[in-house]
């Protein structure tokens, strides 16, 4: 059976996007994926605050979420099993203001619910319900910010994301960076070209068939 796979994309640039492209060249290399696109600048996100959030905090006591937020529960509970569906998520994000662009904050801001995307056990331990999954990320920037770099300290992009599907309880975790995407052209040419191997070399990863 194919591999489903959401490509949650986070810039609003279109086919300018430079980690949009990186995403496309995987995608094409990728065997037997189904791939749902998910444009977050022109999804109808719920807004999430007032009686919504409360919902929250009625949840993380055990208790039922109130009447004036129950239809907006249900579209969350909704966006949460959309999301849990797919075996694998595709990230194609760039970097804004060191962190990631505030429409992918809202959509996790949205999903990251207890009892639908996590829940703790008797311990307090937290378990996250995306246990199995495998999460790619393409993190665009201006500038280099890999973890080696002089800037990596400034990475609350990637690194941020890492930690999100973690707690999340994914493991399988790809970082493919597209960085520095601004300066002399063929130092961002050279980005690309990196970024777009590094690209190649997961698909061919990913599609070799699992023993059996
Ligand atoms: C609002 C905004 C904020 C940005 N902030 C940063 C930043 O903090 N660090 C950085 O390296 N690049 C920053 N950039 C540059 C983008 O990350 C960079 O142009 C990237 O290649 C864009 O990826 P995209 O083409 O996929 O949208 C910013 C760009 C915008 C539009």
């Amino acid at each position: 059976m194919a591999e489903r796979l959401l490509h949650i994309k986070a810039s609003p640039r279109g086919s300018l996007s430079r980690s949009a492209m990186v995403a496309s060249r995987l995608l094409a290399r990728l065997q037997e994926t189904d791939v749902e696109p998910l444009d977050l600048f022109d999804a109808d996100l719920p807004p999430f605050g007032g009686a919504v959030i409360e919902g929250r905090y009625a949840l993380l006591s055990g208790q039922p979420v109130a009447e004036d937020a129950a239809a907006d529960w249900q579209r969350i509970e909704g966006m949460v099993a959309h999301f849990l569906s797919f075996d694998t998520w595709l990230f194609s994000t760039p970097m804004w203001n060191f962190g990631i662009p505030y429409r992918l904050k809202h959509y996790i801001d949205l999903l990251t619910q207890p009892g639908l995307a996590f829940s703790a056990d008797a311990g307090g331990n937290v378990i996250g319900h995306a246990v199995g999954r495998t999460a790619i990320i393409i993190a665009a920037g201006a500038l280099d910010t890999r973890p080696e770099s002089a800037l990596g300290s400034l990475d609350h992009q990637a690194a941020y994301l890492e930690a999100w599907l973690s707690f999340l309880g994914a493991t399988n975790i790809h970082v493919i960076r597209v960085m520095p995407t601004f300066g002399e052209a063929a130092v961002v040419d050279r980005a690309m070209e990196t970024a777009y191997a590094e690209a190649d070399a997961l698909a061919r990863r990913l599609s070799r068939p699992s023993r059996v």
